[in-house]
């Protein structure tokens, strides 16, 4: 059993491994490994449980010609890494939707006042909080949003494996949304593209270093400055 030190020293190498890797060599990621890496995307935490996403295991070389029409950012990576997830985000996830009334009976609320009760926090939240609402572009967002941290997941426990990815949004949103439908992946109607995630083994390491800004910059207590 590793003790707490050797599993940060574990965690701050897989960060340290992980880097956007644009072009992959040809070994394909075996079935458990990406079993794995996709429980990451399912276990990630959402925004009041509402699991308004899925995530698509993009495997058909057809699908992934279309795309890289569409996708500038995803050029080489379509044509060279072992997978492709695509991050899919459901639309209009209002407080009133079976979408969010079904999140609530899953996670035991129950049927009754409890239900009616946090329904009515929820309309609050959306409506006076994050002003979301009544506004299909920002619901869509609220949970487009929320993949990212699925997205972050997947990132580190392929790097914690020695497994290489990149984080894409370089691409035409309508465009692919249309090949995906096309494709019978999504319906348009309910669900939109919010990121894509390629897989592999890097096929050379990085030119250059990681560069960051310095830590003081972005890390802060909370004396004012
Ligand atoms: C949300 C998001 C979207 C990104 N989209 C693309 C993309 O479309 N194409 C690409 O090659 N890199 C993409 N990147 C990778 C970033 O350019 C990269 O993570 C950043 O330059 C930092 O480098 P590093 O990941 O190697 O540390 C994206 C990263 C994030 C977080």
């Amino acid at each position: 059993m590793s003790n707490k030190e050797d599993i940060k020293r574990q965690v701050r190498a897989a960060f340290d491994f992980r880097m956007a890797v644009r072009v992959y060599n040809d070994q394909k990621i075996p079935q458990e490994d990406l079993d794995y890496i996709l429980d990451a995307a399912w276990l990630s935490p959402s925004s009041i449980g509402l699991e308004a996403w899925r995530f698509i295991l993009l495997e058909n070389e057809a699908i992934k010609k279309a795309l890289k029409d569409a996708s500038w950012g995803a050029e080489y990576q379509l044509e060279t890494a072992s997978h492709f997830v695509l991050l899919i985000a459901e639309k209009n996830a209002r407080y009133d939707t079976d979408s969010v009334r079904e999140s609530l009976v899953r996670r035991g609320v129950g049927e009754g006042e409890a239900l009616s009760k946090r329904l009515v926090t929820y309309e609050s939240f959306q409506k006076n909080d994050m002003q979301i609402a009544d506004n299909p572009r920002a619901l869509f967002d609220w949970t487009a949003k929320q993949t990212y941290i699925a997205l972050a997941n997947m990132m580190t426990a392929a790097a914690m494996i020695g497994i290489d990815s990149c984080p894409i949004e370089g691409f035409n949103y309508e465009k692919v949304n249309s090949i995906l439908a096309q494709y019978g992946l999504i319906d348009q109607e309910k669900e939109g593209i919010a990121s894509m995630l390629s897989l592999g083994y890097r096929l050379r390491d990085p030119k250059h270093p990681r560069s960051r800004k310095p830590r003081a910059e972005v890390i802060f207590n909370d004396q004012p400055r």
